[in-house]
């Protein structure tokens, strides 16, 4: 029996250090069927002998049957919340109002500057995990602060929350404050699987999180993908810390994940540039952070500060402006692209998002709108992450009145009045009309656009004007402008019409692949564009079957199909041939080899030989193709230092990661 029990013991010693370097390091060991075949042995061995079967044992993550409701947990200590700041003059206010306190003298004593540790705050669910003895008993939501709900069983399914403490020897009691976090990854993966299965989505990582965190039924919280990350203790006995950083170099010791970007800071200047640095750079986590938490980090000066009400006077929390609001929708109007797809657009009661004052939300198509049963006079939850178009996340209905009008897609286009049609089995309706003034005017801006033939200083509204005054028709027009012609508009100087026209004029020497993707042809983005440069000239392109079009590895029949109709039309023809009169230089990219053909790359984190245009151009120029996100089909991460999310993302999907020298050398 003595050698099971030691066995026993054993194996669940190496399945936690396993699930500490897996769950906690993120950095595993041995592979997951190596894994499996330890967890099996010990459940055989726990089958065989049920008496020795001990709460914190690995097999127990998931147990205990669905509850009626919570149980309630007083905390020993109060679960408080934190008072913010929204600038970095809150900031310094904070940090003087603790100098006065502390008797600090504030503008002499250069030197007798406070130390803070700043922290990301984590926007999950607050809870407090209880172990006595080094085992985990109690696990309890925040509550209102005294008191709040039990969730142990729940809590104990999350793997990187140790069942079992690995300092030694343990303390009597200790108390782990901390946040349950769902990352971004698993959010959007969690919200796919809900949308097939018709259940509501959740609005955002924090309320997946909560609602997963209070279930009455473990055996759902098991399924979630959550993640704890500690940042504090609230009772303790047996060890006394004098420092808040020895605090979380204690946490990490016992085996939970303690934030790696967290700062000693020497003064509140300091802190605050910490709070500038994440402000920008907050995108690039895999998790969501609302803020920066500023603790002092001394304790007994914590001690000495003490609480007001509800939130300590040593830390403070600065908060990043909000990035989702609720406002009222006054309008849905209907905007024209240049295909003639027809948007939906939310016209709303102005409301600040993310720093920045929105009114207009994109409502995707129709079916969307259907799918969210938005409607004008709807309050609605909206987001803006960053530089991308807020959109309408869902609608609030228990504020609905009665009063809100459905939205119908109108049967005629709102700017041309031409017939409105919408392809059986596709979501996007598109106005018919060839002369569409609202397509002219987006053609003309696609065509003038960065990436398409970057001709700088035309706005939109000078298109605009242009098309509205029958000045221009197509983007070929555009060559032919006389500087007269321009002056004739409000607004436009003699030096402003120099400067435009000698943007268009530089345009016109151009390579084949911006003039292709400037075109704007149905399914021929900018990459598209590089692949058809990379095999033929605009003579040959011109002639291209779609066949011949399929032979290329990354064009399908869609995209085939819509080039070689795109070369049939008598407008294209005559287009092109308005063009050649223009002067038009083109040039075709060279490519050096076709050896990554087909291949895929992101990029991320800084390289210390190239820019990241020039590792692009090198990739493009053997044939590969570079783009943003990661995702299943990213053939290679490139991975400079101080790389993110993406890195991050690119090790759950088992992807192919190369450092910089890794990939000189696939390059040659
Ligand atoms: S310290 C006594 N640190 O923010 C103050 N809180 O209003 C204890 N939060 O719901 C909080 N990240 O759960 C602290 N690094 C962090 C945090 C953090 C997120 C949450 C906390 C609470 C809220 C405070």
């Amino acid at each position: 029996m003595e050698d099971v029990k030691k066995k026993i013991e054993k194996l669940r010693e190496e399945i936690r250090y396993h699930d500490y370097k897996y769950y906690v390091e993120d950095n595993p060991v041995i592979s997951d069927a190596q894994y499996d075949k330890l967890m099996r042995q010990l459940q055989e061995f726990e089958e065989k002998y049920p008496g020795l079967v001990t709460p914190d044992s690995p097999t127990q993550r998931v147990s205990g049957k669905p509850l009626e409701k919570f149980g309630e947990v007083r905390h020993r200590i109060p679960m408080l919340s934190l008072a913010n700041a929204n600038s970095s003059e809150e900031l310094t206010a904070f940090d003087s109002r603790i100098k006065r306190m502390l008797g600090i003298p504030m503008n002499r004593d250069r030197y007798k500057d406070i130390e803070y540790v700043a922290e990301l705050k984590f926007d999950g669910l607050a809870i407090s995990l209880a172990y006595e003895r080094g085992i985990l008993v109690n696990g309890s939501t925040r509550g209102d602060g005294f008191t709040g709900e039990e969730v142990t069983n729940n809590l104990k399914t999350i793997r990187s929350i140790p069942l079992r403490l690995m300092t030694k020897p343990p303390l009597p009691v200790i108390e782990v404050r901390g946040e349950v976090v769902m990352f971004t990854n698993d959010f959007k993966n969690l919200n796919r699987e809900r949308e097939k299965s018709g259940e509501p989505l959740f609005a955002n990582p924090r309320n997946a999180a909560a609602g997963s965190v209070r279930q009455l039924d473990p055996s759902i919280t098991a399924k979630r993908k959550l993640t704890m990350v500690s940042y504090g203790i609230g009772h303790s006995e047996g060890k006394t810390f004098s420092q808040h950083m020895e605090v979380l170099k204690y946490l990490k010791e016992s085996g939970f994940m303690v934030n790696p970007n967290t700062s000693l800071c020497k003064s509140i200047q300091e802190a605050i540039g910490f709070c500038e640095k994440w402000e920008k750079k907050k995108e690039s986590l895999s998790y969501n952070i609302d803020g920066i938490v500023i603790k002092v980090n001394n304790l007994d000066l914590q001690k000495r500060l003490g609480e007001v009400t509800r939130s300590p006077r040593w830390a403070i929390a600065y908060k990043f402006p909000a990035e989702q609001e609720t406002t009222k929708i006054k309008d849905i109007i209907v905007q024209v692209g240049r295909t003639g797809a027809l948007t939906p657009v939310a016209i709303m009661q102005p409301v600040e998002v993310g720093g920045v004052t929105v009114e207009r939300a994109t409502l995707h198509n129709e079916d969307e709108i259907k799918k969210k049963d938005v409607r004008v006079g709807d309050t609605v939850l909206i987001q803006r992450a960053g530089e991308v178009i807020p959109e309408v996340l869902k609608v609030i209905k228990e504020k609905r009145t009665g009063m809100e009008k459905p939205f119908v897609m109108p049967r005629h286009c709102p700017v041309c009045q031409a017939d409105v049609y919408r392809p059986q089995g596709e979501v996007v309706s598109r106005c018919t009309g060839i002369a569409c003034p609202a397509q002219i005017k987006e053609r003309i801006k696609h065509w003038t656009s960065r990436n398409a033939m970057n001709i700088e200083g035309i706005g939109d509204a000078h298109i605009d004007e242009w098309v509205d005054s029958g000045l221009i028709k197509d983007p070929a027009d555009l060559y032919f402008l006389k500087k007269e012609e321009l002056l004739k508009f409000e607004r436009m100087g003699d030096k402003l019409a120099s400067n435009i026209l000698n943007a268009i004029d530089k345009s016109r020497r151009t390579t084949l692949s911006r003039l292709i993707y400037a075109m704007g042809i149905r399914h021929a983005g900018e990459h598209i564009a590089e692949v058809l440069a990379s095999h033929y000239d605009l003579g040959e392109l011109r002639k291209a079957t779609k066949e011949d079009l399929q032979k290329i590895q990354e064009i399908g029949p869609t995209i085939a199909e819509s080039i070689e109709v795109f070369f049939k039309q008598k407008e294209t023809e005559v287009f092109l041939n308005k063009l050649e009169n223009a002067g038009l230089k083109i040039s075709r990219e060279k490519l050096i080899s076709r050896k990554l053909e087909g291949k895929q790359f992101v990029l991320t984190g800084a390289l210390s030989g190239f820019t990241r245009d020039e590792a692009s151009k090198l990739i493009k120029q053997a044939g590969g193709r570079v783009t943003l996100s990661v995702s299943k089909n990213t053939d290679y991460v490139i991975a400079g230092t101080d790389s993110g999310s993406k890195y991050d993302k690119a090790k759950e999907l088992h992807l192919k990661i190369l450092n910089e020298e890794e990939f000189k050398k696939l390059i040659g």
